[in-house]
């Protein structure tokens, strides 16, 4: 079940002997992160969550689950950053980007509260119309604007359908154990709450409660996510560059770092993975981004995006390198079928399955990335069961904590977030921040 890593296509690229030079940093930054000497070693607790978790809290998860799936045909999902991405991506990863368009027997899942659109706060609105809700706000801090937005409105529509006292029972509050204005609100309102361990941050946080109870409402196993994940901290767990995946990917992107690549782009050719593109780039972007330092994470999906993306990939700026995940076994397979008119000149695919033709387009682009001067990063998965993706969450999560360490960051923290926050507070006023509002309304004039 172990994904394996394939590097022969940087070996042109990338020297044998440029491992053996890095692999020192590599273990040393492994043992300061298992000894807790790392920087940001607060924020480790990642390390041994699939094994280490509070168990009366992830029964408490099921059964809330149990319920949502019984009781509500939409369940909104509020939060932003790594208090959503994880979760989107995991049930598009499982299901489908269409899960919502499915059939199925567990409640359509929508995400709101990650932008301060009113137009996307009011389609929400109205796909709740005439139907049972329930909503899950997720918030560490508890204070973050967009969510906070979006949960005082839909707090308010479920107090005016249901009532105060029935709208209590369809609110769950993912949160810090004690601090903070929705831990406050939540004990004040009697809300199911559950638990964002302090020493989680946010992006590190989809093996949580964060993850764990929307991805249990799509009727995903989380005991699988769980087991997969604890596979992977087992296998992932020593220094040895030969023998761990992980730490092959952390050196190989660090040496192409080196050596102008400073762009990665993460490619799939699976629609349902373009979600866990967008919370790799959260994880990466957030945690490596710093101190004028990083790799830009970016992703595309193939071949779609090799219609609109493949012509710069191939031929543009050669500062990219690719990270390559494919999967073993399609979800579902189809295969090409004779046509006697053949019309369309596509009778030399007779008999083909797709994955197979999707395999080769793989191939051919590789191949021609590598000519054009892209190195590739291959990662194979077998599957896409709750097992494989636990174990995928983990190897990334562990390769962007030692690879901030490589590059002597601190990957656990976001210092830079804070920059927009100030200036858009001080613009609407809000009380603490009066002396920058001036400033900021004379330069947005000039
Ligand atoms: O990784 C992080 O810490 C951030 O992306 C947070 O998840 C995001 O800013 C949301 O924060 P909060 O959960 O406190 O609302």
């Amino acid at each position: 079940m172990s994904v394996r890593l394939d590097l022969k296509h940087l070996s042109s690229f990338v020297g044998k002997n440029e491992y053996t030079a890095i692999a020192p940093q590599i273990r040393q930054a492994h043992e300061a992160l298992h000894s807790g000497n790392c920087v940001g070693n607060d924020f480790i607790g990642w390390v041994n969550l699939p094994t280490d978790y509070d168990k009366e809290e992830f029964s408490r998860i099921k059964a809330a689950a149990e319920k949502i799936k019984s009781d509500t045909d939409v369940f909104i999902v509020i939060g932003i950053g790594g208090s959503y991405l994880g979760s989107r991506a995991a049930i598009e990863f499982l299901n489908s980007q269409n899960y919502n368009s499915l059939k199925k027997n567990t409640p359509d899942i929508y995400f709101t509260g990650n932008s301060i659109s009113s137009t996307a706060l009011s389609e929400i609105l109205q796909l709740c119309e005439g139907r049972d809700v329930s909503i899950n706000m997720i918030s560490k801090s508890g204070t973050t604007t967009e969510p906070a937005i979006a949960f005082r409105v839909l707090r308010k529509l479920l107090e005016e359908k249901y009532g105060k006292v029935e709208a209590r029972k369809r609110i769950y509050c993912t949160t810090d154990k004690a601090r903070g204005t929705l831990k406050q609100l939540a004990t004040k309102e009697g809300y199911e709450t559950f638990v964002i361990p302090d020493d989680v941050g946010g992006r590190y946080s989809v093996l949580t409660a964060v993850g764990l109870l929307p991805i249990a409402v799509s009727g995903a196993d989380i005991d699988a996510l769980m087991s997969g994940a604890a596979k992977a901290q087992k296998e992932l767990n020593n220094s040895d560059l030969d023998s761990n995946a992980c730490y092959q990917y952390v050196a190989a992107r660090n040496l192409l770092y080196r050596k102008g690549k400073d762009i990665e782009v993460l490619v799939s050719y699976e629609p349902c993975y373009t979600m866990m593109c967008e919370w790799w780039k959260q994880l990466f972007g957030e945690s490596e981004g710093k101190d004028n330092k990083g790799l830009f994470p970016a992703s595309v999906v193939f071949s779609t995006d090799l219609h609109s993306m493949g012509q710069y990939i191939q031929d543009g700026r050669r500062s990219l390198f690719e990270t390559v995940v494919l999967f073993d076994k399609a979800k579902t397979d189809l295969f090409i079928e004779t046509d006697p008119e053949n019309v369309d000149g596509l009778n030399f695919l007779q008999g083909k399955s797709m994955a197979y033709i999707n395999e080769k387009a793989f191939e051919g682009t590789v191949l021609a990335h590598a000519d054009g001067g892209v190195p590739s990063v291959v990662l194979h998965a077998p599957d896409f069961s709750e097992e494989t993706l636990g174990y995928l969450i983990y190897f990334f999560e562990k390769a962007c904590a030692i690879s901030g360490s490589l590059l002597g960051v601190n990957p656990f923290n976001q210092p830079g977030v804070e920059s927009y926050k100030k200036n858009m507070f001080a613009l609407l006023g809000k009380p603490g921040y009066e002396s920058e509002k001036g400033a900021l309304e004379a330069r947005l004039k000039n």
